[in-house]
């Protein structure tokens, strides 16, 4: 992902439209000049199916890309970053996207394919189609209705949606706006009390199923987003009038505290709580609530078969999307192992640089039972608030019922591992 200054990516790509569109030009320049400008353009919009225009209404877009750019230009820089940023130099959000270049499709001809069905269940949940929405915290970042203009998007098109516990926007809100039950993601300080009352509020709300994050030990060092910030001090940013209008910080801060000494909490002692989950307390919660659980941010067999001794629900493969900590394992790359790990006693869910019906398909042919996105739809969110996600769904369902016609599969039942083979590492350049 390119950070920078909209306008001049924009200059950028006006030049570059101009010169590439010259055979003048092109005819007088040489070829490693040519190359040079090639993989200027590469910078600018990477990607060669990437729009060189931003996109001014959803139904411009061309994939989902489009909604990136477009995302960009409406945020301000620190909203960008935030939805944008990976941790250190970004190595595993590249990974992300460069894994899906391990595999191949081997597609079956001649099946008749006209009448499609991409549904699913998963934990007794009904899916339309395996695409899920991945809980994203904050989304008043990025359009001022935020998660219930998400939610409205999601029951038009009918996809399940994952709500996470930073959600600006209050549960009853987004469970009544979604008008069917979602998932609850639940991000808990390991202390007690307060994971008791969340657990409580979400069955309240009629959850099915609570998404219990893993991956979170610790914070990853975004040092895109921090830019924003000053060195030292985290929120230093957050006293400016331009974010303070939009945060509140304090006044959130002073609602945060008012509820811990509420249930008689102590927030000092709350605060030393804080990064201690283990497996005992994951027992504890599987005990303590009548939904299903989750574990998401699972990225090792060993730990996928100690979600299933643990008599853990489901599992998602996730890396929290490379924000918060960078290594080189894409999660499609490892996804094999934990298939091959938990076989079949549990569903599996999978995240992380999942863009196009491709992506989706490999993830399903190598045993997924649903992938979820996370910054597609943010992006749509940003440009175009409902409508823009609703047609980044579109896209994505599309783009999926595609290749599942082109490779001859008319169900997720008929995806299976003998769609998909392994290729030697590093072969293709991926958007
Ligand atoms: C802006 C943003 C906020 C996120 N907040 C949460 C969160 O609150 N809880 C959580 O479990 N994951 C969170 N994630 C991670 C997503 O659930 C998901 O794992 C990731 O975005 C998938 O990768 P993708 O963005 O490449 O699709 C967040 C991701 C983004 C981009």
């Amino acid at each position: 992902m390119v950070a920078g200054n909209p306008t001049a990516r924009q200059s950028r790509r006006a030049l570059l439209r101009f010169l590439l569109g010259s055979p003048l030009f092109l005819a007088a320049r040489p070829v490693r000049a040519l190359e040079d400008l090639l993989a200027a353009a590469a910078e600018c919009a990477p990607g060669l199916a990437d729009a060189v225009e931003v996109i001014a209404s959803p139904a411009d877009a061309i994939n989902v890309f489009d909604f990136r750019a477009a995302a960009e230009e409406r945020l301000s820089p620190a909203h960008w970053a935030f939805l944008a940023t990976g941790v250190d130099h970004e190595v595993g959000l590249r990974a992300n996207r460069a894994g899906f270049a391990r595999f191949g499709l081997r597609p079956r001809r001649l099946v008749d394919v006209r009448d499609l069905d991409t549904r699913t269940e998963i934990l007794g949940t009904k899916l339309a189609c395996p695409i899920a929405l991945a809980p994203a915290g904050g989304q008043r970042a990025f359009h001022p209705q935020g998660e219930v203009a998400v939610a409205r998007a999601a029951k038009a098109r009918d996809h399940l949606m994952i709500l996470s516990t930073g959600s600006h926007q209050p549960l009853h809100d987004v469970v009544e706006a979604r008008g069917a039950p979602i998932w609850f993601q639940l991000y808990t300080p390991g202390a007690w009390p307060i994971t008791r009352w969340q657990l409580r509020r979400a069955e309240e709300a009629g959850c099915p199923v609570v998404v219990l994050t893993v991956d979170l030990p610790g914070f990853g060092s975004q040092d895109r987003l921090r830019r924003f910030r000053g060195p030292g001090n985290p929120f230093r940013s957050r006293d400016d009038p331009a974010c303070y209008a939009c945060h509140g910080s304090t006044r959130r801060v002073a609602q945060g505290l008012r509820l811990m000494t509420s249930l008689g909490l102590d927030p000092l002692e709350l605060a030393s709580d804080a990064f201690t989950l283990d497996w005992d307390y994951v027992d504890r919660i599987r005990d303590a609530t009548s939904m299903k659980l989750v574990l998401k941010g699972i990225l090792t067999h060993e730990d996928a078969r100690l979600c299933v001794e643990h008599g853990v629900d489901g599992l998602v493969v996730s890396n929290h999307g490379a924000r918060q900590m960078d290594n080189a394992l894409s999660t499609v790359e490892v996804l094999p192992g934990i298939v091959r790990a938990v076989d079949g006693r549990i569903p599996i869910l999978i995240d992380g640089g999942f863009r196009r019906g491709t992506d989706f398909f490999t993830a399903l042919a190598l045993g997924a039972s649903a992938v979820c996105v996370g910054r597609p739809y943010l992006w749509g969110l940003s440009a175009f608030g409902q409508e823009g996600v609703e047609a980044v769904l579109a896209l994505l369902r599309t783009e999926l019922e595609t290749v599942m016609r082109h490779m001859g599969t008319r169900d997720r039942t008929s995806i299976t591992a003998a769609h998909v083979q392994a290729l030697a590492p590093g072969l293709l350049p991926i958007p």
